[in-house]
């Protein structure tokens, strides 16, 4: 039933403003080419050329009195990608959200959407793409608070000379994506500020833009909130698939949201990575400045940690099966068709060796825990937490990789130490 939503928007949108949905190229991208924009009287002035030259936003506006707000920014964002800009107060994520619909005139540089060179389209063309191609989301998104739920999220679309019924049907159906179909005919006053948020969502996904635009659209919320609309984001992005453009200077939110995420300081990009690249290989202190504060076991995969698997040779003395784990905290024994059936660990080994054990078989345990190769660290971190490895299998049960809860804990504190080596940097 909800697999149908999405598509029903975009088929009786297109016969109103675009003439066949099926066939229209692939447009839903945004990329930024080497942009500036500074603030103050003569933008294109000394300024510039400073920002050019690589200096300081701080230095910029000491010695000319204008605010650089983005230099020489460069990133894109792929079709139906989540791509986050993140960075602390000041860093130019508003600054650079606003030229891609040209909020902001930038002062050197260009911006695409699509193939649609934004800069340099104004009037009715430029109000065209905005009301048709971007949907924008807001931390205090103002919603009309004489108007009712319903006409909120059919605006845009009455605006662009949708007619009655079916602008009620699409808003309906982009309400029931946020979940607020049965508050259709309230007003905004009557809702929670989590819930007008959503109506906010709903509100540009009605029009079925190919691109979203959202700064700090959940900052407002409080905590738990804020999870929920993250998940249910989440859930609604899977559905349908739009190219995203999203601010926060919330790492936790930036990894939890973002397929990429891009970290600005000082209106310079300072990283553009994975959330996974982020965490563990943090461009500069900056950067890990950031990563320290965040939960790192959510995004980093067992997979990412995992050993490969070494098994026990089966029919091995006991002392020469101790010898071979090694380092390790313990090894896996597989059956013929490659199953793990029992785990020596090197200190229940040596334990039967020091008691005079030569039996193998006696050494083995079997209540270890498995574990997928796509599994978070988080996930795994209970059964980490008994000291045993824990065996990596792939769908059929096969073993693929030794889990060790000693490079559980090196790997979490592996970027910690990376901060400390860093020489706490002045923000901004
Ligand atoms: N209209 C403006 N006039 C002058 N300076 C501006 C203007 N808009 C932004 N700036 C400056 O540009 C810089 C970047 O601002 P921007 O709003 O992009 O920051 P931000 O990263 O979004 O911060 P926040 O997290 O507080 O929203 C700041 O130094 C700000 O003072
Ligand atoms: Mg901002």
């Amino acid at each position: 039933m909800k697999r149908a939503l999405a598509p029903r928007i975009s088929t009786a949108h297109d016969q109103t403003t675009r003439p066949d949905h099926k066939h229209r190229t692939v447009t839903g991208t945004i990329r930024l080419e080497g942009v500036y924009k500074i603030f103050g009287e003569q933008p294109r002035g000394r300024a510039l050329d400073l920002a050019r030259s690589g200096m300081s936003k701080t230095d910029i506006q000491s010695m000319t009195d204008h605010v650089v707000g983005l230099a020489d920014v460069n990133f894109s964002v792929n079709e139906g990608e989540i791509f986050v800009v993140m960075g602390l107060s000041g860093s130019g994520k508003s600054t650079a959200i606003r030229t891609v619909n040209k909020l902001h005139s930038v002062t050197a540089g260009s911006v695409w959407v699509g193939d649609v060179d934004i800069q340099t389209l104004s009037g009715p063309a430029l109000q065209k793409v905005r009301r048709e191609r971007i949907g924008m989301v807001f931390q205090h998104f103002a919603l009309f608070p004489h108007r009712s739920v319903i006409d909120n999220v059919g605006y845009g679309l009455e605006v662009q000379g949708v007619g009655r019924h079916e602008r009620e049907q699409l808003a309906l159906e982009a309400l029931g994506l946020v979940g607020l179909r049965a508050y259709a005919a309230s007003m905004p006053g009557q809702l929670s500020g989590g819930m007008q948020q959503r109506v906010g969502l709903a509100r540009a996904l009605a029009s079925d833009p190919e691109i979203l635009l959202m700064d700090e659209a959940f900052s407002a919320l409080d905590p738990l909130i804020r999870r929920q609309m993250q998940d249910e984001m989440i859930a609604i992005q899977r559905q349908l698939r739009k190219t995203i453009l999203f601010i926060t200077h919330d790492l936790n939110e930036a990894l939890r949201l973002g397929d990429r995420v891009c970290i600005m300081r000082g209106g310079r990009v300072v990283q553009i990575g994975t959330p996974e690249e982020i965490l563990t290989s943090p461009a500069t202190g900056y950067v890990a400045e950031f990563v320290q504060d965040v939960d790192q076991g959510r995004v980093i995969r067992v997979s990412d940690v995992m050993v490969e698997p070494r098994p026990v040779v089966t029919g091995a003395s006991l002392r020469s099966a101790v010898r071979a784990i090694g380092e390790r905290t313990g090894s896996f024994v597989v059956n013929d068709h490659g199953h793990p059936e029992a785990v020596l660990t090197s200190a229940d080994g040596i334990r039967a060796l020091d008691d005079g054990s030569v039996d193998l078989a006696g050494a083995l345990r079997t209540d270890f825990d498995r574990a997928a190769p796509t599994q978070t660290l988080n996930e795994v971190y209970a059964s980490a937490g008994r000291g045993l490895p824990i065996a990596v299998v792939d769908g059929d049960g096969r073993l693929i990789g030794n889990l060790d809860p000693q490079d559980i804990m090196a790997e979490l504190g592996r970027v910690e130490s990376l901060i400390d080596g860093f020489e706490r940097e002045v923000f901004l």
